[in-house]
């Protein structure tokens, strides 16, 4: 139901008061109020006076299927009236059952899936896995993480261990634990191919070095695969990723694709990782699992990995689990999210739209103060070139404040301006946005 006028300002009124907005600075709370979303349909959200707004960034990456869609709307009305939630620590229930043989399925060998709540669960777990993985093997001392610069996974601390992003998390440094720091890896094609010839060799040989000096004392290598998000939407190449693969395989140390952001679809194929023709030991996932419906995240892991989890003779039991770790209304609305998937064949839908978002945006690259644009599938970027006084930076909160007002919701990630539209978004709308994103950077240049 629309709330009247009056309802909004009196909402408005009790947010200020009471409600600690996540990743807003207080400045951007003082300067106006916010839109109060009451609805969403498709590809669009409404607030409480009915505007409308293209969802560009799909909610933070996760509603891949758009809003409101009536199969999982009817799949999580139906799981909450049969069974709302129940543990699976000593028991089990069918929806997360079949929500882990689907996820099973999309993988070419055997596996084993441990459910979480949030993205940043999955990689707490993940890690944790690596970590008692070789504990249980007798090799205790591979206990060490490699991770990239700029490399998002999660707000939890461990997962900012490995994810370290100082823009967000210098305070909590004292207290995280010491990572091998990689290179961010790049391609001939990303704005960070500043000097020719010390792209993907010269990124790779600092991997290649830690792994070769430190394995023994390696647990897993992380990455988000084919693309670094919040760090900055960095794309690479698919030959890092093989390379990567290759080494870790090598040199007995686990590899994590952190696909929370880019699995389902996102990137074109249905794991990112597939880009590059591997199989990491454990890929955790989350968002997009249940299309944005419910918080439900898992790791999915090797079975080889998962079988050393034993009590007998000794007890290596996986002493980790979260309240509603695979809870049945959340695990509900991810069978249906996959059963979608394969019936309408999103990822190759969204693969096919990619390529139009691609060509649609590259009529934006030589428009001034760009300094680069790029695409994987359903992640479109335009650069700006960047200030050393954030001047790249405010013209992309300009751009943000235009588009805002046509309509269309985007969180620059500083001169990064970056669309993730959900990937049923139907190629006029795309095309659409894309020419209101060029007037937005017309009126602020
Ligand atoms: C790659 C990646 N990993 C992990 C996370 C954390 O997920 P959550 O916010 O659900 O904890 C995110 C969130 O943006 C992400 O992009």
């Amino acid at each position: 139901m629309k709330p009247s006028v009056l309802d909004t300002a009196r909402y408005l009124q009790m947010d200020r008061q009471n409600v600690w907005h996540p990743y807003t600075k207080q400045s951007a709370l003082d300067a106006g109020s916010l839109p109060l979303i009451t609805r969403g349909e498709g590809v669009y959200l409404y607030d409480s006076e009915g505007r409308r707004y293209l969802d560009a960034i799909s909610s933070w990456w996760a509603c891949n299927l758009g809003h409101g869609h009536p199969r999982i709307v009817e799949a999580i009305v139906r799981q909450a009236r049969e069974l709302q939630h129940s543990i699976l620590g000593n028991l089990s229930h069918p929806r997360a059952v079949e929500a882990a043989s689907m996820l099973v399925d999309l993988f070419p060998d055997e596996r084993r899936v441990m459910f979480a709540s949030d993205g940043s669960s999955a990689v707490e777990a993940a890690l944790k896995i690596s970590l008692q993985y070789w504990h249980n093997n007798g090799r205790a001392l591979k206990t060490k993480f490699v991770a990239l610069d700029f490399a998002y996974h999660g707000d939890t601390i461990g997962a900012v261990s490995v994810g370290y992003l100082p823009q967000f998390h210098k305070a909590f440094r004292p207290v995280l634990f010491p990572v091998f720091q990689a290179p961010s890896p790049c391609c001939g094609a990303c704005a960070f191919h500043e000097a020719p010839g010390i792209c993907l060799e010269e990124c790779f040989d600092t991997m290649r070095l830690i792994l070769r000096e430190h394995a023994h004392e390696l647990a897993a290598v992380i990455i988000e695969p084919m693309c670094q998000g919040a760090g900055g939407m960095r794309i690479h190449s698919a030959e890092y990723l093989r390379r990567l693969g290759a080494l870790c395989a090598e040199k007995e140390v686990l590899l994590i694709a952190d696909e929370i952001a880019v699995g389902f679809g996102r990137t074109g194929k249905m794991f990112a990782h597939e880009h590059a023709g591997i199989l990491p030991d454990i890929v955790c996932v989350g968002k997009s699992l249940s299309a944005g419906y419910l918080p439900i995240s898992a790791a999915i892991v090797r079975a080889g990995i998962a079988n050393t989890f034993r009590d007998k003779p000794e007890d290596r039991t996986f002493y980790h689990g979260h309240t509603f770790a695979g809870n049945p209304i959340a695990a509900a609305a991810a069978v249906e999210t996959m059963r979608v998937y394969a019936e309408d064949r999103i990822v190759e839908r969204a693969a096919a739209s990619g390529d139009v978002l691609r060509r649609e945006l590259e009529s934006l690259a030589g428009m001034p103060g760009v300094r680069n644009v790029r695409s994987l599938g359903m992640i479109g970027v335009v650069e700006l070139l960047e200030g050393k006084d954030g001047s790249g930076s405010a013209r992309a909160q300009r751009i943000r404040e235009a588009l805002f007002r046509k309509g269309i919701l985007l969180r620059p990630l500083g001169s990064v301006v970056y669309v993730m539209p959900p990937l049923v978004t139907p190629v006029e709308v795309l095309r659409e946005m894309v020419v209101r994103i060029g007037e937005a950077m017309r009126d602020t240049a």
